[in-house]
């Protein structure tokens, strides 16, 4: 069975009087070791889905299956702990926390899982030495360059080894060389441990790496195709 399964997701907002339908109707697989991109212009519903599907927000109606279990049908407590168990995520506009180092940054979510404050730190250092970023551990965000900073991030999403990492625009604020760097880092990571990545972009340049595309527009499929020869990891 497929990792996600996604069936007639829905997606109405409503501000005040108006209700506005994000996602009209869309239904999807995602297989484990899927590098899945999900591709569309601005306003077409990209982060909509993504947070429907990571359990951030809730769908109007549809079926979301992760690992077989439905979101919609755990309790608060139990959504909680199934995704600081199975999810990573990488947010653009959330990245890190600025008044915490990097080695604090990636030890949030253990922390938040209930590891002991050791066991949490000296995971987060294993993690950023495997990712080449031993020298900036003690660094603040703002002591370090926009691809250390979303390294760091994905380091963060990945400490706690988990099946699925969430990306919403991983590669949005960066330059091309940078956008490379990161994309081959998470690539290396999916070819290495053959986890999940599902990443929502605007950003034709990455798709190469993709092991499958979604195109959508206006809350709607515009396209899926499973890519026949995605490139591999090149520096890591
Ligand atoms: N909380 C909200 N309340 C009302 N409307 C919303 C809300 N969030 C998003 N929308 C609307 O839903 C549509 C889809 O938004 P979404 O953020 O999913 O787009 P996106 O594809 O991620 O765009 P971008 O590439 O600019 O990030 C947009 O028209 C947006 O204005
Ligand atoms: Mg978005």
């Amino acid at each position: 069975m497929a990792l996600v399964v996604v069936k007639d997701l829905r997606k109405v907002y409503k501000t005040g009087e108006i209700l506005y339908e994000a996602v009209k109707g869309m239904s999807f697989e995602i297989e484990e070791g899927d590098m899945f991109m999900i591709l569309g212009p601005s306003g077409s519903g990209k982060t909509t889905v993504l947070n429907c599907l990571s359990g951030i927000d809730d769908p109007t109606s549809g079926s979301i299956l992760i690992d077989g279990v439905d979101l919609a049908k755990l309790s608060d407590d139990e959504k909680t702990k199934f995704r600081a168990n199975n999810m990573g995520f990488v947010f653009q506009a959330y990245n890190l926390i600025n008044v915490l180092t990097a080695k604090e940054n990636v030890a949030l979510p253990l922390l938040a899982r209930g590891w002991s404050e050791k066991r949490a730190y000296e995971k987060a250092v294993e993690v950023l030495k495997a990712h080449g970023l031993e020298h900036i551990i003690n660094y603040f965000p703002s002591q370090i360059s926009g691809g250390e900073r979303q390294r760091v991030a994905v380091s963060r999403a990945l400490a706690g080894d988990p099946k699925i990492i969430w990306a919403d625009e991983p590669t949005g604020a960066l330059d091309t060389k940078t956008s490379f760097m990161v994309m081959d880092f998470m690539k290396s990571l999916n070819e290495k441990n053959h986890q999940t990545f599902v990443i929502v972009t605007h950003d034709d340049k990455i798709v190469k790496y993709a092991t499958a595309v979604l195109r959508i527009d206006s809350g709607k499929i515009v396209s899926f195709e499973r890519m026949k020869n995605p490139i591999k990891a090149a520096n890591f």
